[in-house]
């Protein structure tokens, strides 16, 4: 129950079994050309999506580096880890950020970043980068008013981490006109590590044209060149591909607005029931990611109790990262996750605490009852 990698369902791991085949071949390009469609399908966009071989990282990078250019000014959402990891490689690649930060644990607020890009009379801004949902901490930020936000100022491209949003909740990039989406097959997709996305805006093309910053194997135009082939400019993870053709099969039988409501329900479940057991979300309560719950422990160490939960009943929960370590314990819950992972991890939590003497048997009873209004 991390979030990430996330289980992987039995047709998809036999997918991933398969013998290779030749990435040049017409077998491999008619596999290109049903993902792309369903990828589009998942980010709800006319748009080209582009398969990556590189964990969530590089597509990340690929976004900046193929819209921005050395000395531009770009505004950095931070109130995370992965915000932390968008300024680093925007500062990386000698970008000039300007950053939006709010406490960890508390959603960007999008007013801020109204009033910077409405102050912004000379258009210097070029892109504003965020997170929209904030791993470290289980928060989700409000994504939809910030790009309105972004669109209203007409030069700044939005850049998006939906590494954990994607595939958990509604992310309409053509209606949000989000310019540059990244995401990761180990989250919401429900496959191995090993390839990323990023859905690409018409506008965000154009920027790549005047792009300078240095680049070969993330060179996005490559890859759009051969898209149009259905092909990949390198040899890319066949086998993973094969998965995510299985994968986006299983959430097109699903359905999005079944998906979004399971990982609602889930979280719910979830973080009502963490409150029935005394214990505090670390997130504030508005902006809950439907992926992740973050779990204060104040006076007990999280480390321990992760511990604990795993060696008793073999369940991995993440722990905080940084300064959170020994805070926080978080529970992933995105992907290929049913009402009985919830309903066992809770158990699982409560029977910890009654061992531990914080709770009586009638509080761990009630975390119960409380998640299984949530869970039909
Ligand atoms: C919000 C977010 N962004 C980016 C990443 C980085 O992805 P990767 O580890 O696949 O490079 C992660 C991974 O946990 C994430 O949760």
């Amino acid at each position: 129950m991390i979030p990430g990698p996330t289980p992987v369902p039995e047709k998809v791991l036999q997918a991933l079994s398969k013998h290779p085949i030749g990435h040049r071949s017409k077998e491999f390009q008619e596999l290109v050309e049903v993902t792309t469609k369903n990828l589009q399908w998942l980010h709800q966009t006319q748009n080209e999506v582009i398969t990556i071989t590189g964990s969530g990282t590089a597509a990340m990078e690929a976004g900046i580096i193929n819209t921005l250019s050395k000395g531009d000014k770009v505004i950095c959402g931070e109130n995370g880890k992965f915000g932390e990891r968008w300024v680093k490689v925007a500062e990386t690649f000698g970008l000039e950020v300007i950053k939006i930060c709010s406490e960890w644990g508390t959603p960007l607020n999008p007013e801020e970043f109204r009033k910077i890009l409405e102050e912004d009379k000379q258009k210097v801004i070029k892109a504003v980068i965020l997170t929209h949902s904030e791993t470290s901490t289980g928060v989700i930020n409000d994504l939809e008013t910030i790009s309105s936000h972004i669109r209203d100022h007409k030069v700044a491209l939005s850049i998006v981490d939906c590494v954990t949003s994607l595939g958990a909740c509604n992310v309409p990039v053509d209606k949000w006109q989000l310019d540059v989406v990244a995401s990761g097959s180990q989250k919401g997709y429900m496959i191995p590590p090993g390839l990323s996305f990023l859905a690409m805006s018409q506008k965000a093309w154009v920027a790549t044209e005047k792009s300078n910053l240095p680049k070969f194997y993330l060179n996005l135009k490559s890859y759009r060149k051969s898209l149009l082939s259905n092909s990949n400019p390198y040899t890319p993870a066949i086998n993973l591909i094969f998965a995510l053709d299985e994968a986006l099969k299983m959430m097109k039988e699903e359905g999005l607005e079944k998906i979004f409501d399971r990982h609602n329900k889930h979280k719910l479940a979830m973080s009502n029931a963490m409150k029935a057991l005394n214990l505090k979300l670390f997130a504030d309560e508005k902006c809950l990611s439907p992926s992740i719950t973050a779990i204060k422990t104040e006076e007990m160490d999280a480390e321990k109790f992760r511990k604990t939960i795993k060696n008793k009943f073999d369940i991995l929960l993440a722990g905080g990262q940084d300064h959170l370590k020994g805070q926080i314990f978080r529970v992933g819950h995105l992907g290929y996750v049913n009402d009985r992972d919830i309903i066992t991890v809770i158990a699982a939590i409560s029977q910890s605490l009654l061992d531990l003497g914080k709770i009586s048997a009638y509080e761990a009873g009630q975390a119960l009852v409380v998640a299984g209004k949530y869970l039909e």
